[in-house]
């Protein structure tokens, strides 16, 4: 009975640390018939009166409690209805229902929070995502969320465990920041400035020098400047955090405000990147594979039952967990992305003009093209490397020109692109040669003296390094099957959208 001992322990070493309940988790996985334990959680489902099946959040599996109506008062029999919170204690008794080993027979039943059924906003049955999205504040409690959850906090764990098992230090890059790191301009300005009664300068523009931090400044769009300075210094690190975007992109794959993990690494070229970032993402599927079996298997369900009448042309090709097997067990498929314009080019659909944008070298990959690649040519994730140089971010390595055959300048960048997920890792070898990052600063325009941090550290003790960043959300959208960002992320933050 180990969950018991547990709780005899804690009590004999501390009285102050007093264990009130056993997790559902740790009930299923201990079945010791005729133990009593005190459960708690709330109702999925109360049948007949007699029947409930309690969640806690512990486990993808509820625990059936079985109540004998007739010793039990009938009031608050009444009040134990769908995500009704109560307490349960009672026995440990081996169940003759199907779909369960054990179950509990209550001997006290404690009613800790009632829910109207009349009034709550959630209904036991379908409930589409938009509703639940409306109503965030009690979807973790609906199988679908608190399995997504879970998978959630386990890639998040996976994560700092893979680093820290190899050596990186965990790096807090700044959340507010006077640098734009991926030079688009989709930032959030912070600001305590009065928005009626802006301060001007003479020539009429807003005097950021009279704001809190005497200048500009913006939420991070990404920590991998920041990253840059750690890895010069620790070697290997990595930030995870929030990041900002804004954005006006209205799509399955775009928040506002997502979380992303960039490694950075000294002495490290694209070659070590792409096979970082492969095996590093295979990890924590099979993290998820090996840890989350049971909320993987509920997932699969939904997604079969939500798939029941759709065209086969519009479902899934394999299974959730079948396509996570096959992710882990094949090998990333590697092209440049010269390769990429040329076999788009010689397509089917190129020829026979079905894509809406031209696959043209010099342009970016639309999304169309990215799911050819992915999803009906290769067949698998695909690892693109060395863009234009024109269409990627300033502080990437400019490769010898040539390279690949490409008609123009490239850079040592890599995108990594899923299945049904497009780009969910995009990273580079940084340019290390401060005249060859002057030059390109310039060229896009951005202001030397924001950035003359980040050139210093090219002029003083600079070497090679390159380094990733994973959208943690992509990533999340990736393993749980589900189908839109907006759902794998506890609150989203979207265009005219930023509730709870
Ligand atoms: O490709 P991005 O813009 O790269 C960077 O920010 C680099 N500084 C990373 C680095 O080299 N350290 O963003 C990285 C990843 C994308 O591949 C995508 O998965 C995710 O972040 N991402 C978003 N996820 C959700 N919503 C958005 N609006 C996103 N924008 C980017
Ligand atoms: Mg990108």
């Amino acid at each position: 009975m180990c969950f018991l001992k547990i709780r005899r322990t804690f009590a004999a070493s501390n009285d102050e640390i007093m264990i009130r309940r056993t997790d559902i988790a740790t009930v299923l996985a201990n079945s010791d018939i005729g133990q009593e334990v005190t459960v708690m959680g709330w109702v999925r489902a109360f049948r007949s009166n007699r029947f409930s099946a309690l969640y806690d959040g512990s486990s993808a599996k509820t625990l059936q409690i079985v109540v004998d109506f007739e010793r039990f008062d009938e009031n608050l029999l009444k009040k134990i209805t769908f995500h009704a919170c109560i307490g349960v204690t009672g026995r440990l008794q081996e169940s003759q229902g199907a779909g369960q080993a054990i179950e509990v027979l209550a001997d006290k039943i404690e009613l800790w929070g009632a829910t109207d059924p009349e009034q709550y906003p959630l209904q036991p049955k379908f409930q589409t995502m938009e509703f639940l999205r409306e109503k965030a504040h009690f979807r973790m409690r609906t199988n679908t969320f608190s399995s997504v959850f879970r998978i959630r906090h386990g890639i998040a764990y996976a994560i700092h465990k893979y680093f820290h098992d190899r050596g990186y230090f965990y790096l807090h890059a700044p959340i507010i920041t006077g640098s734009d790191a991926e030079g688009a301009g989709e930032m959030f300005r912070v600001t305590t400035l009065d928005l009626d009664h802006l301060p001007r300068t003479e020539s009429g523009e807003v005097d950021f020098e009279a704001d809190f931090f005497g200048k500009a400044t913006n939420l991070t769009v990404s920590g991998q400047l920041q990253g840059e300075i750690g890895a010069l210094a620790l070697g290997k690190v990595y930030t995870f955090g929030p990041t900002f975007r804004a954005e006006n992109s209205n799509t399955t794959r775009h928040l506002a405000e997502f979380w992303m993990i960039e490694p950075e690494v000294a002495f490290f070229d694209i070659e070590d990147n792409m096979n970082l970032v492969e095996d590093f993402l295979k990890y924590l599927i099979r993290f998820v594979l090996d840890n989350y079996a049971d909320d993987l298997a509920f997932l699969d369900q939904r997604i079969a039952d939500l798939e029941k009448n759709m065209k086969t042309e519009d479902r899934r090709p394999m299974p959730l967990v079948d396509t996570l097997r096959f992710v882990v067990d094949n090998e990333f498929e590697r092209i440049t992305y010269t390769e990429a314009i040329r076999l788009l080019r010689d397509s089917k659909e190129f020829k026979k003009d079905r894509f809406e944008f031209t696959p043209e070298w010099g342009k970016d990959l639309q999304a169309e093209h990215e799911r050819w690649l992915v999803e009906k040519h290769f067949k698998k994730p695909v690892i693109v490397r060395n863009y234009p140089a024109a269409i990627k971010a300033f502080y990437m390595r400019i490769n010898e020109p040539g390279t690949d055959g490409a008609p123009g300048d490239t850079v040592a960048a890599m995108d990594v692109l899923f299945p049904g997920i497009g780009e969910v890792v995009g990273g580079s070898q940084r340019e290390e040669r401060h005249d060859v990052l002057l030059e390109r600063v310039k060229a896009f325009g951005i202001p030397e003296e924001e950035l003359w941090w980040y050139l210093e550290l090219r002029k003083f003790g600079g070497c090679p390094h390159a380094g990733f960043g994973l959208g943690f959300e992509r990533m999340v959208l990736f393993i749980t099957g589900m189908g839109n960002i907006r759902d794998v992320i506890p609150f989203p933050r979207t265009p005219q959208s930023a509730e709870f």
